[in-house]
């Protein structure tokens, strides 16, 4: 499959066409960027180790019966995926306070959430990524009232799906970030990437940052928590 010309590129990952109109070429940069591209930097080897987290949750996904854009890997930093249209919609699931949520509610990071919150961000990066609610989603026709209740169900299983696999391998699962999309057809799938850069990850039992956090908030160690993730999850820190 060739890449034929780029035709979108973001904070972390570039999107190639293909000869085929329904898949493209995901390519997953070193590129790190926070607080709405305010702080830029690059993360050694991020790129691969995010293409193989992402395909491994999202093939696991899968065989719990989540319909993913994913196709195939095609190599270190390229995966073939669905065309998607992207739903504007950023779903946060949250197990654990942290991040914009302590700061919200006022409640110090790491305290367990009684059960999952979900909320939704507006994913316009003119606006700051704002968070919205149902109201607003249907009022700005980001989604349906039934897209919505079939994103939450998913978000809800993908939660439990990823909660159960890092409990094995000592991580908690504090949040993440998901994005969905519609394929040709029609069907909501999930998208985008599921990675150390969209997720907080903590070793259960030293509570240490294993995710971009490190980044954002200069930890130092950035490029080593990748990889213990990438050790966590698939069984080698290396590639
Ligand atoms: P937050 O606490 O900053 O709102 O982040 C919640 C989760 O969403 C966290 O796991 C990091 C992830 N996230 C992204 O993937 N992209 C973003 O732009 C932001 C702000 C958060």
């Amino acid at each position: 499959m060739v890449k034929r010309k780029m035709i979108y590129e973001g904070k972390a990952k570039q999107i190639f066409s293909t000869d085929q109109d329904d898949q493209v070429i995901v390519h997953f940069k070193d590129d790190a960027t926070a607080f709405n591209g305010q702080k830029k930097g690059q993360i050694t080897g991020k790129g691969k180790i995010n293409n193989k987290i992402s395909n491994f949750f999202f093939e696991l996904l899968e065989e719990k019966g989540i319909k993913t854009h994913l196709i195939k890997e095609l190599n270190e930093r390229d995966s073939m995926v669905k065309k998607v249209d992207i739903i504007l919609v950023e779903v946060v699931m949250r197990n654990i306070v942290a991040g914009s949520l302590s700061k919200r509610i006022g409640i110090e990071e790491g305290v367990v959430l009684d059960k999952p919150v979900l909320e939704y961000y507006y994913k316009d990066d003119n606006l700051g990524d704002p968070l919205i609610n149902n109201f607003h989603i249907e009022v700005l026709e980001l989604a349906t009232g039934s897209d919505l209740e079939k994103i939450n169900e998913m978000a809800f299983k993908i939660n439990k799906i990823l909660k159960e696999f890092l409990d094995k391998r000592e991580i908690d699962l504090v949040d993440f970030k998901l994005e969905f999309g519609y394929t040709g057809d029609g069907e909501i799938v999930l998208a985008d990437e599921i990675s150390p850069d969209t997720c907080r990850f903590w070793d259960s039992n030293t509570k240490e940052k294993l995710d971009k956090d490190r980044f954002r908030r200069d930890l130092g160690d950035v490029e080593s928590a990748y990889k213990e993730m990438l050790k966590r999850i698939i069984g080698k820190g290396e590639l």
